[in-house]
């Protein structure tokens, strides 16, 4: 087993380049699924969630070829097999766009329902809302998703109105609707970065999107997606993070390879506790000299202030001066960290969606366990700040989402290392 051990009390200084998005990714590696021809996918992260879809793609009888390290050609022309292996699909969140792709390209699908970090409930209700507005039947009986358009053909166009803003809706109805037969309208459509990418990628493919980005999507089904090749966006929660590192650990560094206006709901806040950032083209140079202030922070939908990002900012406010209330408005379960943060000596109290952060003047390191992804991102960030060596354990739920993270931090100056741990050293958890 590997921890991360962070002694902390180092400022940051460098340049740290961020990678492309997860979560376009995991959406566009799926989507290639539809393409009858090869995709060429530059700028793909090196991150476990990206392996193992490209892993179910290969157990559907794609051809998957690595160009280097960030490119790769896949041609999904000879898919044999449409059964998604159960044990695979169940690891990761985005396995459930594969319902879409299937059921976009042939009219079927069948697949186990996904897994991903644990954050509350997480219903599929308005994905199944969409396929079946395009005329298909779903059921959900053994683990399983089944879709199937009935008599067998493609799905036709529909038109679906969104209950609440979903990120994983919008594009699973938006890869079905790309070959199918008709136009699809979705209304109160998610409007984040990566719904705009996969959008691109599809058009650059031969699809006919309109309105990715707005909260009216209209999709014109073709009726074949050619080959052709694709640059994913730069990950704006990976850049975050780091943002958020600087802010916690003092110090300065040039975040390269970033869409600065992705990132304007984070720079807002972290302006707004007294962080410089300074937005360059295709850069942001993060600057913190002096003490950091408290603020309020409420998570929304795009263009609102990332959910994804809720804990790392919950980190940094864990040194500001003065208390903060953090408002968790996306999923109902997103404070398991804060136990964690506690051993650190973290203030803070958890009443249902609101989080109350008293600043202490400094944190001071313990072991703590990454409990999600994100939440291992913010156990990090408060490891940099923190008085003494704080080790995180589970960080495979890290790695789901964040590649190199030592090297980029150590690269910046951070005391940070990766650590083998024998596994008889393991103590067995009680309760
Ligand atoms: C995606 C991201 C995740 C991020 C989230 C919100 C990926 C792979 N994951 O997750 O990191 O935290 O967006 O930005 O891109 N909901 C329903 N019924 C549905 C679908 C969603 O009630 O059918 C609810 C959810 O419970 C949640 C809210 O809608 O409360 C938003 O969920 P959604 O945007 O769908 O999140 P994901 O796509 O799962």
């Amino acid at each position: 087993m590997t921890k991360y051990q962070i002694r902390g009390g180092n400022q940051l200084h460098g340049t740290i380049e961020i990678s492309g998005a997860k979560n376009a990714a995991v959406a566009i590696i799926p989507a290639a699924l539809m393409v009858d021809g090869v995709c060429r996918i530059e700028n793909v992260p090196q991150i476990s969630d990206v392996t193992l879809i490209l892993k179910i793609l290969r157990e559907l009888g794609a051809n998957v070829q690595t160009v280097n390290r960030t490119t790769i050609d896949i041609d999904c022309s000879h898919i044999r097999n449409r059964q998604v292996p159960y044990e695979l699909a169940r690891k990761i969140r985005a396995s459930y766009y594969l319902v879409g792709a299937l059921l976009g390209r042939f009219g079927w699908a069948e697949v186990p329902l996904p897994g991903g970090c644990y954050l509350g409930g997480r219903p599929i209700d308005q994905h199944i809302k969409g396929f079946v507005a395009m005329g298909a039947e779903v059921d959900v009986r053994n683990g399983l998703i089944y879709a199937q358009v009935p008599g067998g053909g493609r799905p036709a166009g529909g038109q679906v109105y969104l209950d609440m803003v979903s990120v994983g809706a919008t594009i699973n109805i938006m890869l079905c609707a790309a070959l199918a037969n008709g136009m699809t309208v979705i209304e109160n459509a998610a409007k984040e970065p990566h719904i705009v990418d996969l959008a691109n990628f599809l058009n650059s493919m031969g699809a006919d999107i309109m309105g990715a980005g707005t909260d009216v999507i209209k999709i014109r089904g073709v009726s074949r997606l050619r080959g052709g090749s694709y640059s994913v966006i730069p990950d704006q929660i990976e850049a975050g993070t780091y943002m958020a590192a600087v802010a916690a650990a003092g110090g300065e560094v040039l975040i390269k390879n970033v869409i600065p206006k992705h990132l304007d709901c984070i720079t807002a806040k972290l302006v707004e506790m007294g962080v410089d950032v300074e937005e360059l083209d295709d850069a942001v140079f993060v600057r913190r000299s002096g003490p950091l202030h408290r603020v309020n922070v409420k998570t929304m939908p795009y263009p609102g202030f990332p959910t994804d990002m809720q804990p790392q900012i919950a980190a940094v406010l864990c040194t500001a001066q003065g208390t903060s209330v953090l408002t968790e408005s996306v999923w109902e379960n997103r404070y398991r960290y804060v136990e964690e943060f506690r051993r650190m000596g973290a203030r803070i109290q958890v009443d249902g969606k609101v989080a109350v952060i008293e600043g202490v003047d400094r944190l001071t390191g313990a072991p703590v366990q990454a409990c999600d992804l994100r939440a291992g991102a913010a156990m990090v960030i408060a490891g940099l700040s923190a008085q003494g060596v704080t080790e995180i354990s589970s960080i495979e739920h890290i790695e789901r989402g964040y590649e190199t993270l030592v090297e980029k931090l150590a690269g910046a100056g951070a005391d940070i290392r990766v650590l083998s741990v024998p596994d008889k050293e393991v103590q067995p958890q009680v309760g």
